[in-house]
């Protein structure tokens, strides 16, 4: 195992040893490769670097109470990597392809996945981009499949409720997405869209930016790069939206909800419903749950104050322990939802 500062990673790039790459030629994926650089050789005129023709995907892997290494639903970040490449026109990466090649980054770096005590984790990058030449607006003929990973630190230092509930900032003049648009898939465009309006949140002090959906800016859409969810007494809440992404931790926390007893609505969910929260969360691969505190819509001059005391409320704070439990290995994986890898 490696030297590092493992209680204080940022999540921020760090090289690790290897990478593993699969190249789309001649109508077919090729055979999984392993190299130590960082670096593509790329054609000036690949479709990737001038008409956004790529997809990523964010998976993590734990090192468990019980020392084996475990990654999370790495099959359904694959599904989703195929529904992006139907929406961009890009070859679908097999499944089987993509876990095995997860597999193998993990394992060839596995000096960089973070002890248990730490409370980091390893974070693995699949991305897939087109290379293929072109300057007409089409879909490229070549495509690159690469995926390396880091280490990143907990995103709740201390704990959970150390840190508290965070402020959000609803941004009225910003859209990360249209309605009929890219918001469901994983494509680097929606993230440059969102980059002006983040910063500004970012710049007033406020966790993230949260939007409202961009026709008639009545419903919730996301907040920044992470899905809404909201608790109102034994209900659990989370928009239905054609131009959010289909979020695996929210996913995973609807059925383990459910497992709770808890009833499950997926529905459009007006902001005014915010007044009538007991809990509200913004969801991802990065934190399982980050609390929100109150969400200021900047632009009218209006709070919506969720946790009064500024602590994550009792129902997140299970559900986030119970997932997370699961991820580490020292809670029964009752849905087979990670998958025991091999390092050794
Ligand atoms: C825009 C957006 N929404 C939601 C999520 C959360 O998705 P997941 O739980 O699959 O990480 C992410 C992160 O991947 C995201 O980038």
């Amino acid at each position: 195992m490696k030297e590092l500062d493992w209680a204080n990673l940022p999540f921020g790039y760090m090289k690790t040893d290897w990478n593993v790459r699969i190249a789309y030629k001649d109508g077919k994926w090729g055979e999984i490769e392993e190299t130590d650089s960082e670096y593509i050789p790329i054609h000036i005129g690949a479709t990737c670097l001038h008409y956004g023709q790529e997809c990523f995907e964010g998976i993590k892997a734990f090192k468990g109470a019980d020392d084996q290494v475990r990654v999370f639903r790495m099959d359904e970040n694959a599904k989703r990597m195929q529904s992006t490449c139907r929406a961009t026109m890009m070859p679908e990466l097999p499944t089987e392809t993509f876990c095995e090649m997860v597999r193998r980054v993990v394992k060839l770096n596995k000096d960089y996945i973070p002890p248990y005590s730490s409370g980091a984790s390893l974070y693995i990058r699949p991305l897939l981009i087109g290379t293929g030449a072109e300057i007409g607006v089409k879909p490229a003929k070549e495509y690159l499949c690469i995926m390396f990973v880091m280490p990143v630190g907990p995103y709740f230092k201390g704990g959970f409720a150390a840190n508290g509930a965070q402020a959000y900032a609803l941004v009225r003049s910003y859209d990360r997405s249209a309605p009929l648009g890219m918001g469901k898939y994983k494509v680097g465009g929606n993230y440059a869209a969102s980059l002006y309006a983040h910063h500004i949140a970012h710049d007033r002090g406020y966790a993230s930016e949260f939007y409202l959906d961009a026709k008639e800016k009545k419903y919730i859409d996301e907040c920044g790069a992470a899905n809404f969810i909201g608790i109102k007494g034994n209900t659990y809440i989370t928009p239905k939206s054609e131009s959010i992404l289909p979020s695996i931790t929210n996913k995973s926390l609807m059925q383990l909800a459910a497992d709770l007893g808890m009833q499950v609505e997926q529905r459009p969910v007006p902001v005014e419903e915010l007044l009538e929260l007991d809990e509200a969360g913004a969801c991802g691969t990065a934190a399982v749950i980050a609390p929100i505190q109150r969400i200021d819509d900047i632009e009218l001059g209006k709070s919506y104050v969720i946790s009064k005391d500024g602590q994550p409320g009792p129902v997140l704070t299970k559900l986030y322990t119970k997932l997370r439990g699961i991820q580490y290995g020292v809670e029964p994986d009752l849905h087979q939802w990670t998958e025991i890898i091999d390092v050794d």
